[in-house]
């Protein structure tokens, strides 16, 4: 789990955040022990910012891994306490990670929160619902 939050920090070093200058990173553990991260890459047209926790889920997909090739995500920024996903991530999340996923948040000074989708999205609209 804290090699999960070192790569996911060593990731967020390549963030391109010329705008907002908060550099997030993100690393996905699967179950072959590969892990894959992803940074915000934001945009001169701001909405179009991908965040990290996309761009990680994102890669891992499109490598051809899927909902059960994974087994733990890990996220990070220099935030005062552990860095807490948005909620358009959160959705991304809920549909793309297994339940059971564990998922750590996490920052510099080395503070994490273990968590699981169903607590950062409750109630949540998802594949089941359609
Ligand atoms: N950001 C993420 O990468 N993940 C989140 O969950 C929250 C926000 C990014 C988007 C933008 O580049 C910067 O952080 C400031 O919002």
């Amino acid at each position: 789990m804290n090699k999960l939050i070192e790569e996911a920090i060593v990731a967020s070093k390549n963030a391109y955040t010329p705008y907002s200058k908060f550099n997030v990173g993100a690393a996905v553990e699967l179950t072959n022990g590969k892990i894959i991260t992803g940074v915000n890459v934001e945009n001169a047209s701001y909405g179009l910012t991908n965040c990290a926790e996309r761009s990680a889920l994102f890669s891992v997909y499109s490598l051809g891994y899927k909902q059960g090739d994974i087994k733990a995500m890990a996220v990070v920024a220099d935030t005062e306490g552990p860095c807490s996903p948005c909620g358009a991530c959160r959705q991304v999340m809920n549909e793309l990670l297994p339940k059971s996923c564990e998922i750590y948040l996490s920052n510099f000074k080395g503070d994490i929160k273990r968590t699981i989708i169903n607590e950062l999205l409750p109630f949540s609209f998802g594949p089941d619902d359609l």
